[in-house]
Protein backbone atom coordinates (compact mmCIF):
# COMPACT_ATOMS: atom_id res chain seq x y z
CA UNK A 1 0.00 0.00 0.00
CA UNK A 2 1.08 3.57 -0.60
CA UNK A 3 1.06 5.74 2.10
CA UNK A 4 -1.33 8.52 1.86
CA UNK A 5 -2.66 11.65 4.05
CA UNK A 6 -5.17 11.23 7.01
CA UNK A 7 -8.30 12.38 5.65
CA UNK A 8 -9.30 13.29 9.08
CA UNK A 9 -6.05 15.73 9.00
CA UNK A 10 -7.07 17.09 5.35
CA UNK A 11 -10.99 17.84 6.46
CA UNK A 12 -9.78 20.19 9.70
CA UNK A 13 -7.89 22.76 7.53
CA UNK A 14 -10.83 25.13 6.22
CA UNK A 15 -11.00 24.10 3.06
CA UNK A 16 -14.33 24.32 0.56
CA UNK A 17 -12.99 22.23 -2.16
CA UNK A 18 -12.08 18.83 -1.84
CA UNK A 19 -8.76 18.01 -3.54
CA UNK A 20 -8.53 16.49 -7.21
CA UNK A 21 -7.56 12.46 -5.66
CA UNK A 22 -10.99 12.33 -3.76
CA UNK A 23 -13.00 13.69 -6.65
CA UNK A 24 -15.15 10.86 -8.40
CA UNK A 25 -15.40 10.39 -12.16
CA UNK A 26 -19.18 11.30 -13.49
CA UNK A 27 -19.70 7.76 -13.25
CA UNK A 28 -18.93 7.16 -9.79
CA UNK A 29 -20.36 10.16 -8.48
CA UNK A 30 -23.26 9.80 -5.56
CA UNK A 31 -25.21 12.30 -7.17
CA UNK A 32 -27.92 10.30 -8.15
CA UNK A 33 -28.84 9.07 -5.22
CA UNK A 34 -31.55 12.30 -4.25
CA UNK A 35 -33.28 11.48 -7.24
CA UNK A 36 -33.95 7.47 -5.93
CA UNK A 37 -36.65 7.52 -3.70
CA UNK A 38 -34.99 4.58 -2.09
CA UNK A 39 -36.16 6.50 1.45
CA UNK A 40 -39.53 3.94 1.86
CA UNK A 41 -37.40 0.44 1.29
CA UNK A 42 -35.10 -1.34 3.79
CA UNK A 43 -33.29 -3.94 4.54
CA UNK A 44 -34.66 -7.49 6.29
CA UNK A 45 -34.49 -6.92 10.09
CA UNK A 46 -33.69 -10.26 11.62
CA UNK A 47 -34.79 -11.36 15.01
CA UNK A 48 -31.82 -14.00 16.14
CA UNK A 49 -33.27 -14.89 19.22
CA UNK A 50 -35.96 -17.26 18.11
CA UNK A 51 -32.93 -19.00 16.16
CA UNK A 52 -30.79 -19.20 18.48
CA UNK A 53 -32.88 -20.46 21.02
CA UNK A 54 -33.50 -24.06 20.93
CA UNK A 55 -35.48 -25.31 18.10
CA UNK A 56 -38.17 -27.27 20.03
CA UNK A 57 -39.19 -23.95 22.44
CA UNK A 58 -39.24 -21.46 19.78
CA UNK A 59 -42.86 -21.38 17.35
CA UNK A 60 -41.01 -18.28 15.50
CA UNK A 61 -38.21 -20.63 13.99
CA UNK A 62 -38.78 -21.79 11.05
CA UNK A 63 -40.54 -18.20 10.18
CA UNK A 64 -37.47 -16.63 11.30
CA UNK A 65 -34.90 -18.85 9.28
CA UNK A 66 -36.98 -18.42 6.14
CA UNK A 67 -36.57 -14.94 6.29
CA UNK A 68 -33.15 -15.25 6.96
CA UNK A 69 -32.70 -17.47 3.63
CA UNK A 70 -34.73 -14.71 1.89
CA UNK A 71 -32.37 -12.10 2.71
CA UNK A 72 -29.52 -13.70 1.83
CA UNK A 73 -31.06 -14.74 -1.23
CA UNK A 74 -32.75 -11.72 -2.43
CA UNK A 75 -30.57 -8.65 -0.03
CA UNK A 76 -27.10 -10.40 0.45
CA UNK A 77 -27.34 -7.76 2.92
CA UNK A 78 -29.54 -7.74 6.54
CA UNK A 79 -29.44 -6.52 10.22
CA UNK A 80 -29.70 -8.52 13.13
CA UNK A 81 -31.47 -7.70 16.60
CA UNK A 82 -30.89 -9.99 19.59
CA UNK A 83 -27.69 -11.52 18.34
CA UNK A 84 -26.04 -12.32 21.74
CA UNK A 85 -23.26 -9.73 21.67
CA UNK A 86 -23.74 -7.68 25.09
CA UNK A 87 -24.72 -4.31 24.88
CA UNK A 88 -21.96 -3.13 27.41
CA UNK A 89 -19.70 -4.48 25.00
CA UNK A 90 -20.63 -2.99 21.75
CA UNK A 91 -20.46 -0.13 24.19
CA UNK A 92 -17.58 0.64 25.63
CA UNK A 93 -15.77 -1.05 22.23
CA UNK A 94 -17.43 1.88 20.57
CA UNK A 95 -16.03 4.36 23.62
CA UNK A 96 -12.24 3.17 22.76
CA UNK A 97 -12.83 2.87 18.80
CA UNK A 98 -13.89 6.80 19.01
CA UNK A 99 -11.36 7.54 21.33
CA UNK A 100 -8.62 5.73 18.98
CA UNK A 101 -9.44 7.71 15.37
CA UNK A 102 -9.66 11.10 18.10
CA UNK A 103 -6.07 10.62 19.16
CA UNK A 104 -3.15 12.85 17.83
CA UNK A 105 -2.21 12.30 14.26
CA UNK A 106 1.33 11.51 15.62
CA UNK A 107 -0.06 8.86 17.97
CA UNK A 108 -2.20 7.08 14.76
CA UNK A 109 0.70 7.42 12.61
CA UNK A 110 2.92 5.30 15.39
CA UNK A 111 0.02 2.57 14.10
CA UNK A 112 1.33 3.48 10.07
CA UNK A 113 0.87 0.52 7.06
CA UNK A 114 4.43 -0.34 6.41
CA UNK A 115 5.04 -0.45 2.58
CA UNK A 116 4.59 -4.43 2.40
CA UNK A 117 1.11 -5.21 4.44
CA UNK A 118 -1.87 -3.74 4.25
CA UNK A 119 -2.13 -3.77 8.45
CA UNK A 120 -2.51 -0.75 10.60
CA UNK A 121 -3.58 3.02 10.21
CA UNK A 122 -3.69 4.67 6.73
CA UNK A 123 -6.63 3.27 3.17
CA UNK A 124 -6.33 -0.05 2.11
CA UNK A 125 -5.84 -1.10 -1.45
CA UNK A 126 -3.60 2.50 -2.80
CA UNK A 127 -1.63 1.13 -5.98
CA UNK A 128 -0.81 4.37 -7.80
CA UNK A 129 -0.42 7.96 -7.33
CA UNK A 130 -3.18 8.96 -9.66
CA UNK A 131 -5.73 6.37 -8.33
CA UNK A 132 -9.19 8.24 -6.52
CA UNK A 133 -8.90 7.71 -3.15
CA UNK A 134 -11.33 7.39 -0.37
CA UNK A 135 -12.70 9.89 1.74
CA UNK A 136 -12.21 7.89 4.69
CA UNK A 137 -9.41 7.13 7.35
CA UNK A 138 -8.91 3.33 8.88
CA UNK A 139 -6.95 1.31 10.87
CA UNK A 140 -7.24 -2.93 9.45
CA UNK A 141 -5.48 -5.89 11.47
CA UNK A 142 -5.77 -9.22 11.28
CA UNK A 143 -7.63 -10.80 14.00
CA UNK A 144 -7.92 -14.44 13.89
CA UNK A 145 -6.79 -16.99 14.18
CA UNK A 146 -4.53 -15.40 16.74
CA UNK A 147 -1.14 -16.62 15.42
CA UNK A 148 -1.88 -14.15 12.72
CA UNK A 149 -1.82 -11.49 14.90
CA UNK A 150 0.37 -8.59 14.21
CA UNK A 151 2.08 -8.26 17.80
CA UNK A 152 3.85 -5.49 17.10
CA UNK A 153 0.48 -3.66 16.10
CA UNK A 154 -1.11 -5.08 19.14
CA UNK A 155 1.33 -3.82 21.44
CA UNK A 156 0.89 -0.59 20.60
CA UNK A 157 -2.59 0.18 20.77
CA UNK A 158 -3.85 1.52 23.59
CA UNK A 159 -4.29 -1.10 25.87
CA UNK A 160 -8.26 -0.50 26.49
CA UNK A 161 -8.68 -0.63 23.01
CA UNK A 162 -6.53 -3.74 22.57
CA UNK A 163 -8.86 -5.29 25.35
CA UNK A 164 -12.36 -4.70 24.17
CA UNK A 165 -10.74 -5.40 19.87
CA UNK A 166 -10.11 -8.73 21.61
CA UNK A 167 -13.27 -9.34 23.43
CA UNK A 168 -15.25 -7.79 20.22
CA UNK A 169 -13.31 -10.37 18.02
CA UNK A 170 -14.05 -13.17 20.23
CA UNK A 171 -17.74 -12.67 20.15
CA UNK A 172 -18.45 -11.15 16.83
CA UNK A 173 -16.84 -14.70 15.63
CA UNK A 174 -19.18 -16.90 17.88
CA UNK A 175 -22.00 -14.89 16.53
CA UNK A 176 -21.21 -15.28 12.65
CA UNK A 177 -20.07 -19.30 13.05
CA UNK A 178 -23.48 -19.20 14.69
CA UNK A 179 -25.84 -17.52 11.93
CA UNK A 180 -23.43 -19.03 9.28
CA UNK A 181 -24.51 -22.60 11.12
CA UNK A 182 -28.53 -21.50 10.31
CA UNK A 183 -27.60 -20.59 6.74
CA UNK A 184 -26.40 -24.21 6.63
CA UNK A 185 -29.59 -25.54 7.79
CA UNK A 186 -31.48 -22.93 5.70
CA UNK A 187 -29.77 -23.76 2.44
CA UNK A 188 -29.96 -28.03 3.40
CA UNK A 189 -26.17 -28.08 3.63
CA UNK A 190 -24.30 -30.58 5.53
CA UNK A 191 -23.62 -28.80 8.94
CA UNK A 192 -20.46 -30.79 8.62
CA UNK A 193 -19.96 -28.97 5.43
CA UNK A 194 -20.27 -25.45 6.40
CA UNK A 195 -18.01 -26.21 10.09
CA UNK A 196 -15.20 -28.11 8.09
CA UNK A 197 -15.12 -24.69 6.19
CA UNK A 198 -15.50 -22.00 8.84
CA UNK A 199 -14.98 -23.16 12.17
CA UNK A 200 -11.24 -21.95 12.26
CA UNK A 201 -12.06 -19.21 9.61
CA UNK A 202 -9.72 -16.24 9.23
CA UNK A 203 -10.94 -12.93 10.72
CA UNK A 204 -9.87 -9.36 9.74
CA UNK A 205 -11.21 -5.93 11.57
CA UNK A 206 -11.52 -2.69 9.49
CA UNK A 207 -12.36 0.54 11.67
CA UNK A 208 -13.09 3.24 9.38
CA UNK A 209 -13.42 7.02 9.97
CA UNK A 210 -15.44 8.92 7.04
CA UNK A 211 -14.94 12.53 8.00
CA UNK A 212 -17.50 15.23 7.28
CA UNK A 213 -16.60 16.10 3.55
CA UNK A 214 -16.82 19.95 2.35
CA UNK A 215 -17.75 18.95 -1.15
CA UNK A 216 -20.20 15.31 -0.12
CA UNK A 217 -21.73 14.97 -3.75
CA UNK A 218 -18.35 14.29 -5.26
CA UNK A 219 -16.37 12.42 -2.79
CA UNK A 220 -16.78 8.39 -1.65
CA UNK A 221 -16.44 7.38 1.82
CA UNK A 222 -15.26 3.94 0.11
CA UNK A 223 -16.01 2.89 -3.68
CA UNK A 224 -18.43 0.06 -4.92
CA UNK A 225 -17.43 -3.47 -4.12
CA UNK A 226 -18.45 -6.55 -3.14
CA UNK A 227 -16.73 -8.40 -0.20
CA UNK A 228 -14.00 -11.16 -0.61
CA UNK A 229 -14.73 -12.32 2.51
CA UNK A 230 -17.46 -15.59 3.72
CA UNK A 231 -19.43 -13.11 6.16
CA UNK A 232 -18.96 -9.61 7.12
CA UNK A 233 -20.44 -7.97 10.45
CA UNK A 234 -20.50 -4.38 10.40
CA UNK A 235 -21.14 -2.00 13.74
CA UNK A 236 -22.50 1.33 12.70
CA UNK A 237 -21.23 3.45 15.85
CA UNK A 238 -22.72 6.55 14.70
CA UNK A 239 -25.96 7.46 13.50
CA UNK A 240 -24.82 9.48 10.64
CA UNK A 241 -25.81 7.24 7.42
CA UNK A 242 -23.68 6.31 5.28
CA UNK A 243 -23.45 2.58 3.59
CA UNK A 244 -25.71 2.10 0.61
CA UNK A 245 -26.20 -1.25 -1.24
CA UNK A 246 -26.95 -1.85 -5.25
CA UNK A 247 -30.90 -3.42 -5.48
CA UNK A 248 -32.36 -3.55 -8.36
CA UNK A 249 -30.25 -1.22 -9.87
CA UNK A 250 -30.94 1.43 -7.07
CA UNK A 251 -28.20 2.32 -4.44
CA UNK A 252 -30.46 1.49 -0.98
CA UNK A 253 -28.76 2.64 2.60
CA UNK A 254 -28.85 0.95 4.94
CA UNK A 255 -29.74 3.41 8.13
CA UNK A 256 -28.01 2.63 11.27
CA UNK A 257 -30.93 1.26 13.80
CA UNK A 258 -29.49 1.03 17.72
CA UNK A 259 -28.06 -2.22 18.76
CA UNK A 260 -28.19 -3.70 15.62
CA UNK A 261 -25.40 -5.61 13.66
CA UNK A 262 -25.77 -5.39 9.70
CA UNK A 263 -24.48 -8.91 7.99
CA UNK A 264 -23.72 -9.63 4.77
CA UNK A 265 -22.65 -12.18 2.16
CA UNK A 266 -19.73 -12.03 0.59
CA UNK A 267 -18.35 -13.82 -2.18
CA UNK A 268 -16.81 -16.71 -0.64
CA UNK A 269 -20.71 -17.72 0.78
CA UNK A 270 -21.90 -16.99 -2.80
CA UNK A 271 -19.95 -19.30 -4.14
CA UNK A 272 -20.10 -21.79 -1.74
CA UNK A 273 -24.07 -21.82 -1.15
CA UNK A 274 -23.74 -22.43 -5.50
CA UNK A 275 -24.75 -18.88 -6.15
CA UNK A 276 -28.30 -18.88 -4.16
CA UNK A 277 -26.92 -16.44 -1.56
CA UNK A 278 -25.76 -13.16 -3.13
CA UNK A 279 -22.40 -11.30 -2.51
CA UNK A 280 -23.80 -7.89 -3.24
CA UNK A 281 -22.09 -4.76 -4.32
CA UNK A 282 -21.74 -1.69 -1.91
CA UNK A 283 -20.54 1.75 -1.41
CA UNK A 284 -20.05 4.36 1.33
CA UNK A 285 -21.20 8.09 0.84
CA UNK A 286 -20.33 11.06 3.23
CA UNK A 287 -21.93 13.62 4.70
CA UNK A 288 -20.76 17.32 4.40
CA UNK A 289 -21.50 18.17 8.66
CA UNK A 290 -21.74 14.87 10.14
CA UNK A 291 -18.73 12.27 10.91
CA UNK A 292 -19.49 8.37 10.67
CA UNK A 293 -17.72 5.84 12.13
CA UNK A 294 -17.73 1.98 11.68
CA UNK A 295 -15.95 -1.07 12.25
CA UNK A 296 -16.25 -4.05 9.55
CA UNK A 297 -15.20 -7.65 10.59
CA UNK A 298 -14.71 -9.79 7.64
CA UNK A 299 -14.85 -14.07 8.25
CA UNK A 300 -12.91 -16.19 5.46
CA UNK A 301 -12.99 -20.16 5.96
CA UNK A 302 -9.53 -21.43 7.52
CA UNK A 303 -6.39 -21.34 5.75
CA UNK A 304 -5.84 -24.63 3.56
CA UNK A 305 -9.42 -24.79 2.47
CA UNK A 306 -10.17 -25.20 -1.05
CA UNK A 307 -13.01 -22.42 -2.23
CA UNK A 308 -16.00 -23.88 -4.24
CA UNK A 309 -19.41 -25.04 -3.98
CA UNK A 310 -20.16 -27.38 -1.39
CA UNK A 311 -20.98 -31.27 -2.05
CA UNK A 312 -24.30 -30.88 -0.94
CA UNK A 313 -25.35 -28.51 -3.41
CA UNK A 314 -23.58 -29.45 -6.01
CA UNK A 315 -25.44 -32.73 -5.86
CA UNK A 316 -28.48 -30.93 -5.26
CA UNK A 317 -28.47 -28.31 -7.75
CA UNK A 318 -26.97 -31.12 -10.29
CA UNK A 319 -24.43 -28.54 -11.28
CA UNK A 320 -21.13 -26.40 -9.84
CA UNK A 321 -21.41 -22.59 -10.92
CA UNK A 322 -18.21 -21.77 -9.71
CA UNK A 323 -14.62 -23.58 -9.84
CA UNK A 324 -12.30 -24.64 -7.13
CA UNK A 325 -9.35 -23.02 -5.76
CA UNK A 326 -7.44 -22.91 -2.36
CA UNK A 327 -7.80 -20.38 -0.55
CA UNK A 328 -4.69 -18.77 -0.34
CA UNK A 329 -4.92 -18.82 -4.60
CA UNK A 330 -8.32 -17.27 -4.28
CA UNK A 331 -6.90 -14.00 -2.00
CA UNK A 332 -3.54 -14.11 -4.29
CA UNK A 333 -6.10 -13.43 -7.40
CA UNK A 334 -8.06 -11.59 -5.20
CA UNK A 335 -5.26 -8.65 -4.16
CA UNK A 336 -4.10 -8.42 -8.05
CA UNK A 337 -7.48 -8.51 -9.37
CA UNK A 338 -8.90 -5.45 -6.64
CA UNK A 339 -5.95 -3.55 -8.26
CA UNK A 340 -7.49 -3.52 -11.49
CA UNK A 341 -11.01 -2.92 -10.34
CA UNK A 342 -12.33 -6.25 -11.81
CA UNK A 343 -15.02 -8.87 -9.91
CA UNK A 344 -13.24 -11.51 -8.08
CA UNK A 345 -16.63 -13.12 -8.34
CA UNK A 346 -16.65 -13.09 -12.14
CA UNK A 347 -13.46 -14.70 -12.24
CA UNK A 348 -14.19 -17.60 -10.26
CA UNK A 349 -17.83 -18.64 -12.49
CA UNK A 350 -17.70 -21.27 -14.91
CA UNK A 351 -18.01 -19.99 -18.02
CA UNK A 352 -21.63 -20.88 -19.11
CA UNK A 353 -23.09 -19.00 -15.73
C1 LIG B 1 -18.88 0.86 6.09
O1 LIG B 1 -20.09 0.74 5.93
O2 LIG B 1 -18.42 1.83 6.70
C2 LIG B 1 -17.91 -0.13 5.57
C3 LIG B 1 -18.59 -1.16 4.78
C4 LIG B 1 -17.59 -1.91 3.95
O3 LIG B 1 -16.50 -2.22 4.41
O4 LIG B 1 -17.88 -2.24 2.81
FE1 LIG C 1 -17.51 -4.12 2.00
Amino acid sequence: SLIVPSVQELAKQPITKIPPRYVRQHHQKPLPVSSDDTSNISVPVIDLHSLFATASESLTYSSELNKLHSAAKEWGFFQVINHGVSESLLEDFKREVLKFFKLPIEEKQKLCQKEDSQEGFGQLFVASEDQKLDWCDMFYVNSLPHKFRNSQIFQKLPPILREKLDAYSTEIKKLTVAILGQMAKALGMGNEEMSALFDDGTQFIRMNYYPPCPEPELALGFSPHSDATGLTILYQLTETPGLQIRKDGKWVSVKPLPNALVVNIGDIMDIVSNGVYKSIEHRGIVQSHNERVSVATFYSSSMGTEIGPAQSLVAKHNVAKFRRVTLEEYYKDFFARKLEGKSNLEFMKIEEF
